[in-house]
């Protein structure tokens, strides 16, 4: 049942691959774009050691991974190696285009095919709400990171359905995103998954409690874009 239901999700991008990013960038209106940036640079303010590996876990098209490349660069901040890992091969096409020399590989975020304690920081943009078995896949993220490393999650998140902005979030991603996802991808299906999935995600709260089981101790929560997404970044004790 769960293996289906996470087979469903990963045809679902497959599919829609091809037009993901000219939905995003319409979608997103460019919002993502400093929240990207600003996980960098609160990773990079935190961790002060040597980087030999960045892991982009449901690396899509590698947005996150382009992002780390150039904030590292930006501030001379050296990293032997970016890899990114999805288990969608339509995504990682386009991502292999786009950024020829990064690594990926094909796989889902509870079967990392990495050595214990090998990473320095591990990503995960907008990806966290696909993978059915969460917590699996948190522990399999401690199991990775090195002691003291960061696990760095941007991701759209539930909120209390209070204040007066809810009408208009509610209005935009129940009405709007769905109509205007489904016109560029051809795939309505999809663009109606997304708010559904933040539906049935978690709080940024819950959220941080589960990561906080898993070994991870939060150091840094925000939330943005009328609280529809957060960025939250927790090291491995
Ligand atoms: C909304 S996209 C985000 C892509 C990219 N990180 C970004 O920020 O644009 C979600 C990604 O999660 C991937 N995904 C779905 N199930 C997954 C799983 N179990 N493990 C890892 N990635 C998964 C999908 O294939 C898709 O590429």
């Amino acid at each position: 049942m769960e293996e289906s239901k996470q087979e469903k999700i990963v045809k679902m991008f497959d599919d829609i691959a091809p037009t993901y990013d000219k939905a995003n960038r319409v979608l997103s209106m460019g919002v993502d774009i400093q929240w990207r940036k600003k996980a960098c640079d609160e990773t990079f303010a935190r961790y002060k050691k040597p980087i030999d590996l960045i892991v982009d876990v449901a690396c899509g098209t590698g947005d996150m991974m382009g992002y780390w490349d150039k904030r590292a660069k930006k501030s001379d901040i050296k990293i032997r190696k970016i890899l990114g890992v999805d288990p969608s091969v339509g995504m990682v096409e386009v991502g292999k285009e786009k950024f020829p020399n990064f690594e990926f590989i094909i796989s889902e975020a509870t079967k990392l095919p990495l050595e214990n304690e090998s990473a320095d920081i591990l990503s995960i943009s907008y990806g966290i709400r696909n993978v059915v078995k969460r917590q699996e896949a948190f522990k399999e993220f401690a199991r990775v990171l090195k002691r003291g490393g960061y696990v760095v999650i941007l991701e759209f998140t539930k909120d209390d359905k209070k204040g007066a902005m809810f009408g208009i979030k509610d209005f935009y991603m129940n009405r709007v995103l769905p109509k205007i996802g489904g016109f560029i991808s051809k795939n309505k299906e999809a663009y109606e998954y997304l708010p559904n999935s933040i539906e049935g995600f978690l709080t940024s709260d819950m959220l941080q409690a589960e990561l906080d089981a898993a070994g991870f101790t939060t150091e840094f929560s925000k939330s943005f874009s009328m609280d529809i997404s957060t960025l939250v970044i927790a090291k491995k004790r």
